[in-house]
């Protein structure tokens, strides 16, 4: 991972610390445990919640099929730079601020429904209405087998998680600061 990356990451936590809920962006383990079991070869609806510097992004346009379609949110203004100086002639690619309007944006976007959401959102310490907001709209988002991937820093979203969706599962990823719990979740 570049320097950079890391660098301009650690300067907005110190900025936010409770909207960018972590030190460093993710690492390659933790990309592989979040993308590894998605469908790509039928995933044409993708959303990425809580972006921060790309690193899943990059990885996400990798692997999607030529005609996905892929919204991406970042709350944070220079980190919504950084994505887009990244992508910037990417035509599948949209980039939007705030999750909580995944519905509005996913409708402007002419997308019914999504196959495929993925959350790097620190719910445990977003206000929990956003949080409550934010899962709604997931919910409300993808498709009947749609798939929802998430991860956390502790095993709090366990129970909240298990109730809204009607399966999921949990892993644990060792290599990665901090170390993390994914969750894939289907509706
Ligand atoms: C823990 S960081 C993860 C960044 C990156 N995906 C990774 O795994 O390295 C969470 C990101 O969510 C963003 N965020 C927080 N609240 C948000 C919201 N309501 N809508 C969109 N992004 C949000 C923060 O700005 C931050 O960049």
């Amino acid at each position: 991972m570049h320097i950079k990356e890391s660098m301009t990451f650690l300067k907005r936590f110190a900025s936010s610390p409770r909207r960018i809920g972590s030190v460093a962006p993710s690492s390659k383990f933790l990309t592989r445990a979040m993308l590894d079991r998605v469908d790509w070869e039928n995933a044409r609806y993708i959303a990425e919640l809580g972006a921060g510097t790309g690193v899943f992004t990059r990885e996400i346009v990798r692997r999607a099929r030529p005609d996905a379609k892929i919204l991406v949110f970042e709350i944070d203004p220079a980190l919504q730079k950084m994505i887009r100086d990244e992508h910037p002639r990417h035509e599948g690619l949209t980039l939007h601020s705030d999750a909580q309007e995944l519905y509005r944006y996913m409708n402007e976007n002419g997308i019914e429904r999504l196959d495929f959401v993925i959350s790097s959102l620190p719910f445990t310490v977003l206000p929990p209405k956003m949080t409550v907001r934010i899962l709604n709209a997931v919910l409300k988002c993808l498709k009947p087998d749609g798939h929802f991937v998430a991860y956390q820093y502790s095993s709090i979203m366990k129970h909240v998680l298990k109730k809204k969706f009607s399966h999921m599962k949990t892993r644990f990823v060792m290599f990665n600061v901090p170390p993390a719990f994914v969750y894939d979740c289907w509706r």
